[in-house]
């Protein structure tokens, strides 16, 4: 069974491949309304249930279009109004799922429940965000990086912020693809230990920066985090604002990244997000795409 569970536990080949095979099918649907099937439908007959215990406007929408797209056809499930959410076992609703469906995407708090609905189904199961790591949202920003700016071996990324899920997945895609990746942000807030072989760590955010061909940060509080956390994050992260004092230390043809949702002028300015680095919208497409290649993968179409 061919699960996505994360960037550093599927084969380098594999992630290149799906990149590859996300960009054609892009390429191959230009100027086409979005309703529109794709010549190939490689998921028809397919059943793809989408599981959200968290909030969701890109994953869910993506994912939903990218499967019907496909030729799949697709259930939106909430993961509190699931029995799931009333006691029952992840690893019973594994195994009744996998008698109804062909393929599991569950966005999730704990990466342990991840795993258990990996263990115990019988389809293939995608991460769709966990408070651990969202490698769906990084094999669209590598996607991204690429078709601007050709391949991201070599290259220097500098994430700015919080050391949240979206920078884990980010080292794991780093340790995968060989590239650069600086970390800078407060010590309070480092990513996980289970990362740092694969990162540098520079607290000075101008000197993180220079030279960087890629900006990336996210929200300072993430969905996980108590709202208690707040204030004091927004203390510890001021200093760590992706603007155009930080920006200019950067390559001058720097990309700035963002998965979204974004907090304008808490981590970055609205003149970096709408400014000429930016590529956050091509970034939300390439989820589209980046998601129908993994969801091929999958399933082995
Ligand atoms: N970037 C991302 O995963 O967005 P959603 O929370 O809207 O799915
Ligand atoms: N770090 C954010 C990403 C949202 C897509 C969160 O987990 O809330």
């Amino acid at each position: 069974m061919t699960h996505f569970l994360d960037i550093h536990r599927t084969d380098p080949a594999d992630l290149r491949r799906i990149l590859d095979c996300g960009r054609a099918m892009k390429d191959g649907r230009a100027g086409r309304p979005r309703g529109a099937p794709d010549d190939a439908q490689p998921l028809a007959g397919a059943m793809v249930a989408l599981i959200f215990e968290k909030p969701s406007t890109r994953t869910r929408v993506s994912f939903d279009v990218g499967a019907r797209q496909m030729g799949g056809q697709t259930m939106v499930l909430s993961g509190a109004d699931m029995q799931l959410g009333h006691g029952e076992t992840i690893a019973d609703t594994a195994r009744v799922l996998s008698r109804y469906v062909d393929l599991i995407m569950i966005r999730t708090f704990e990466e342990a429940t991840l795993l258990e609905m990996a263990d115990y189904a019988e389809v293939p199961v995608i991460n769709g965000l966990t408070n651990r790591s969202h490698p769906c949202q990084i094999m669209a920003d590598v996607m991204t990086y690429e078709e601007h700016r050709g391949p991201i071996k070599g290259r220097k990324a500098v994430w700015s912020g919080d050391g949240n899920n979206v920078f884990a997945s980010f080292a794991h895609a780093a340790k995968q693809l060989d590239f650069d990746l600086v970390f800078t942000g407060p010590e309070p807030l480092d990513p996980d230990p289970a990362v740092r072989d694969w990162i540098t760590i520079e607290r000075d955010p101008l000197k993180a920066v220079e030279g960087a061909d890629l900006v990336v940060t996210d929200t300072w509080v993430s969905m996980h985090d108590p709202q208690s956390a707040k204030e004091r994050r927004h203390n510890q992260l001021r200093g760590y604002q992706v603007n155009a004092r930080l920006m200019e230390r950067a390559k001058p043809d720097a990309l700035f990244m963002h998965c979204l949702p974004a907090h304008r002028e808490d981590e970055v300015t609205s003149e970096i997000m709408d400014g000429p680095h930016s590529v956050i919208w091509d970034e939300a497409e390439n989820r589209l795409h980046a998601q129908k290649a993994i969801m091929r993968h999958c399933l082995g179409v």
